[in-house]
């Protein structure tokens, strides 16, 4: 299976254009399943809640799903992407998985972060894994990064891959984190994040690029430039994420001690 990442510069609103510059940044290069940023197409910075719900998606029927929809079957791939999504409760930071037939499955980002707490709803339900193919996808976005219990869930449910659109700010942080996540359970990691700057709200933020593709023993198999817009593939080998060995006696996930964990102390 070839896993690709997409990493481009988004100019805030310009929705069609944003798409169109992301999309094109794939010519050349094969991959079964692309991943591109959290707000690719909208941009990130946010300025207050009329602006949000005028951006805002809904994702059965939104026009970025069905841009992503056209793409992947004219590219007899997958897709995933972070976009506002307009729900019937309010709005959310949603991740999107579709393919050539439509919308798979979407995550509502849980790890709200900065701002974000003021325009969107944290999401309301479960991690879960989403099968493509052969492969057992785990959807997170940005933030979640951070927590160590996002990567946990998604490999306890089994996921073979860590699907991980972002908008990283904080240099080098969400890129280290994900090289832990990806070794600490032996899964093959790939986050997409943006490049460029916005200074829509008074205080300008940087985003970091260096989207990579990271394999179960951490080894990072690709990471792109902190600054261009540009996209990369791998080919990923499911059979190395569902070996959990450590050494001869020991294994990432059948090792752990749950009983003696204290996850939620009174
Ligand atoms: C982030 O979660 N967008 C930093």
């Amino acid at each position: 299976m070839r896993v690709g990442v997409i990493q481009s510069d988004p100019v805030f609103g310009e929705r069609q254009r944003n798409v169109e510059a992301a999309l094109s940044l794939t010519e050349g290069l094969t991959a079964d399943l692309w991943v591109l940023p959290e707000f690719f197409a909208t941009g990130y910075q946010f300025v207050d809640a009329a602006e949000v719900a005028r951006h805002a998606e809904p994702i059965q029927s939104g026009p970025t799903v069905r841009d992503l929809v056209a793409f992947c079957s004219a590219r007899a791939c997958f897709a995933v992407a972070g976009l506002p999504e307009a729900a019937p409760d309010g709005i959310y930071n949603t991740a999107v998985l579709v393919g050539p037939d439509g919308l798979l499955a979407s995550y509502r980002k849980i790890h709200l972060f900065a701002l974000e707490k003021v325009f969107f709803r944290p999401g309301d339900r479960p991690f879960s894994v989403v099968r493509v193919g052969d492969a057992r996808v785990g959807l997170m976005i940005c933030f979640d990064h951070l927590f160590p219990e996002s990567a946990r869930s998604l490999a306890l449910l089994g996921a073979d891959l860590l699907v991980h659109p972002a908008n990283l700010v904080l240099p080098g942080v969400g890129q280290k984190t994900m090289v832990v996540r990806a070794l600490e359970n032996g899964v093959y990691a790939a986050t997409a994040n943006r490049v460029g700057s916005e200074a829509r709200s008074g205080k300008e933020l940087h985003y970091t690029g260096e989207s990579q593709v990271v394999g179960p023993r951490g080894e990072v198999l690709v990471r792109l430039s902190p600054d261009r817009p540009e996209a990369a593939a791998v080919e990923i080998d499911l059979a190395r994420a569902r070996d959990k060995s450590l050494t001869a006696s020991n294994d990432k996930l059948a090792d752990r001690r749950p009983h003696l964990y204290h996850l939620d102390p009174a």
